[in-house]
């Protein structure tokens, strides 16, 4: 099969396009034939080298945590999804940026959703439903969103409206009538926060979602009043400091099946900012290096 991959830690220059043996599902896992994967930090931090004390991967590796497809094959003790299903869902650190993926964690695709649309819920999802469950019950609440506009913000926002949250979200100004569009209140992010926040919530902010991890943690706790009221999905030290909630992506079928059912609800669809072939993995990996994505960017296999 044709698969993304590089051989040696490094910048965007590492990455190939080339043909690759084809993975097989282990029990409890699936395998996709990939219309799309998409693009996350994670990708870059690891393929750069820089969490391979954390996060460390057999080279050569394929960049890519989750994607969409039709099933092609079941592991030992698969049940309730056949061959020929479109899923979508997450597999390991690395590996969907193929022909052929393997996922150990997937829901149907609701058929509102395009493929694009699709592969960019798996990550986004879970990480922001991590996040948001970690806060307790959203609804009548207000909830800050810090770094609303990105993969998992913009996926938070959703599932927090929907959860009945009134939800102020920060982002640049570019990206305000964007947030808008997601059912958010939007303000820009950085200094004075505390101030544009007393006016536009005069009753108070009651809880904080984290997902910049741009050194505001502290701020955000001191805006909600205390740490058990602020979750963060990617300041990890912040959070260990601060005693705020951490909340890490988990392969969960589960919470899959809960952003599906959203979807097909018609109150969660992935915004997708741009879409590249695989040829152009590198582009998109580029691009959203510069930390300034609006919602998703997508790899089309
Ligand atoms: N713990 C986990 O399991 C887990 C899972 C997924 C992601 N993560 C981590 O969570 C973070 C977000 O992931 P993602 O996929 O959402 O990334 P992303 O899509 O690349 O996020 C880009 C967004 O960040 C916003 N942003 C940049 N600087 C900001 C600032 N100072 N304040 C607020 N927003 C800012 C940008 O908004 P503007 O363009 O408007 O500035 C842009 O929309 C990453 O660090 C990622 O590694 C962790």
């Amino acid at each position: 099969m044709r698969a993304v991959r590089y051989h040696e830690y490094g910048g965007v220059g590492t990455l190939v396009v080339e043909q690759v043996p084809e993975p097989r599902p282990g029990p409890g896992e699936i395998r996709v034939r990939v219309a799309a994967a998409s693009v996350n930090p994670v990708d870059w931090k690891v393929r750069s080298g820089a969490v391979r004390e954390v996060l460390p991967v057999e080279l050569p590796a394929i960049p890519g945590r989750d994607a969409v497809g039709v099933v092609d094959e079941t592991g030992a003790g698969v049940q309730g999804v056949s061959i020929g299903d479109r899923v979508f869902g997450l597999g390991g650190v690395t590996g969907a940026t193929a022909e052929l993926a393997v996922l150990s964690a997937w829901a149907p695709a609701p058929t509102g959703w395009t493929d694009e649309e699709a592969a960019g819920a798996g990550l986004a999802s879970v990480t922001a439903m991590g996040g948001l469950k970690a806060l307790g019950p959203l609804r009548g609440r207000t909830l800050l969103v810090e770094g609303a506009a990105g993969g998992v913000g913009s996926a938070a926002v959703e599932i927090a409206v929907a959860r009945g949250a009134t939800v102020i979200g920060t982002a640049g100004e570019r990206n305000h009538e964007f947030l808008a569009s997601l059912g958010a209140v939007p303000t820009t992010y950085g200094a004075g926060l505390a101030e544009r926040l007393t006016a536009l919530a005069p009753d108070g902010v009651d809880l904080a979602l984290d997902t910049a991890a741009s050194g505001s943690l502290a701020e955000l706790v001191a805006i909600v009043g205390e740490p058990a009221r602020v979750s963060t999905i990617a300041d990890h030290a912040g959070a260990h400091r601060l005693g705020v909630h951490l909340a890490n992506a988990e392969n969960d079928s589960a919470l899959l099946a809960e952003a599906g059912e959203l979807g097909r609800q018609g109150r969660y669809t992935p915004r997708v900012e741009r879409t590249y072939p695989l040829e152009r993995t590198a582009e998109a990996h580029t691009y959203g290096e510069r930390g300034h994505t609006r919602g998703k960017i997508v790899i089309r296999v």
